[in-house]
């Protein structure tokens, strides 16, 4: 049984960082462990234009705690108003890494996402000739489809048509949580990669609903019936290069998610390697952890890759029931239950 694994240092692929007071704990927490993240842009205010994105990333660069090498790749939110010139000035400033599709309506701060693929069709030709990838929230929004076949259905009607019209775009599929959606990512050309998240790899819906309502497993897209967690998981561990890690961290005050109409979302950059060695590990396919969590995002980013090393222990340490979050609380993922791996202080 391995006890202890020295990787390179990981980097997380989708991380929702928040803004104002929060910061300082959702920075500490990710900059403890990972490299790099690609920071989600769907604040209160979206983050749509490169002037935004350097203010943003310079609120959370003052958070970095000492010695730490974290570094934030920011990202704009799409517009239906997103233009080539904001996107050629994005790529020209130098911050912005990719930018972030939300179907309008579809999840937290999405109501100025796009409404139709076609408004942004000379936007996304800018994109190509810049060389910035196209991140992917996909689920359709129709209220008469049922939100568990809400990726199937954007994948049939949206994303194939999309790479089809548009081969040389490079598209993330972020958070997938479906066989379908693997199977799509795996069949399609090398510019099509996926993120997938420690919560879709360790849970299904079973544990969400089943024995009363689990309000801090609801996120979007939602956890699926538990052949989709092993096809997930089956994907994660399978040495192929465009699925790599982003752990959708999405924290939400307690009380927000504690609630009548609670917020979709996730807590788990405070463990979120440990989270990813114990999937690993349930599927006997720690070998496969390192490429997964350190390479392939880096390579599908053009990045050069971490050079420094994290040493993963098996370990179980108890997970606490909250944690700090500006003046509030968050109930990180697992609360009240054990991490099985622990990340070595350096
Ligand atoms: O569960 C989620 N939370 N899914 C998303 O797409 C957004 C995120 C958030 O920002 O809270
Ligand atoms: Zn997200």
């Amino acid at each position: 049984m391995i006890e202890r694994m020295q990787i390179t240092r990981p980097d997380d692929f989708h991380l929702h960082l928040r803004d104002g007071k929060v910061l300082k704990e959702t920075v500490a927490a990710s900059a403890r462990d990972f490299g790099r993240a690609i920071i989600m842009p769907n604040l209160h205010h979206p983050v749509t234009t490169a002037e935004q994105a350097a203010e943003y990333k310079s609120q959370i660069i003052e958070q970095i705690p000492r010695g730490s090498p974290f570094q934030p790749l920011m990202t704009l939110y799409l517009t239906d108003n997103t233009t080539s010139e904001i996107v050629r000035k994005a790529k020209a400033m130098g911050d912005v890494y990719a930018l972030k599709f939300y179907p309008a309506g579809a999840t937290t701060h999405s109501d100025f996402g796009v409404t139709a693929l076609n408004n942004i069709f000379s936007t996304l030709e800018t994109m190509i000739d810049s060389n910035l990838p196209l991140l992917v929230h996909g689920e359709v929004t129709d209220a008469d489809i049922d939100i568990f076949d809400r990726e199937k259905i954007f994948i049939d009607r949206h994303l194939i048509p999309l790479v089809e019209r548009y081969p040389e775009l490079n598209v993330v599929m972020e958070h997938i949580t479906t066989q379908e959606a693997a199977d799509f990512v795996a069949s399609a050309s090398d510019n099509v990669a996926a993120t997938i998240t420690p919560q879709h790899l360790l849970y299904n819906r079973n544990h969400m609903l089943v024995g009363g309502i689990k309000p801090h497993f609801y996120c979007l897209p939602i956890l699926k019936r538990n052949i989709h967690q092993d096809a997930l998981l089956k994907a994660a561990t399978s040495g192929n290069p465009k699925f790599f890690l982003g752990t959708d961290s999405a924290p939400h005050a307690k009380q927000d998610k504690e609630n009548s109409c609670g917020c979709a979302g996730c807590f788990s950059a405070f463990g979120a390697m440990a989270f990813y060695a114990e999937a690993f590990d349930s599927v006997d396919a720690l070998e496969q952890l390192e490429s997964f969590s350190s390479h392939f995002g880096a390579d599908f980013y053009g990045l050069p890759r971490n050079t420094d090393t994290i040493t993963l222990v098996r370990n179980r340490k108890d997970i606490p029931a909250f944690l700090p979050f500006g003046d509030m609380e968050v109930v990180p993922l697992k609360a009240g239950e054990q991490l099985h791996w622990s990340v070595e202080s350096t």
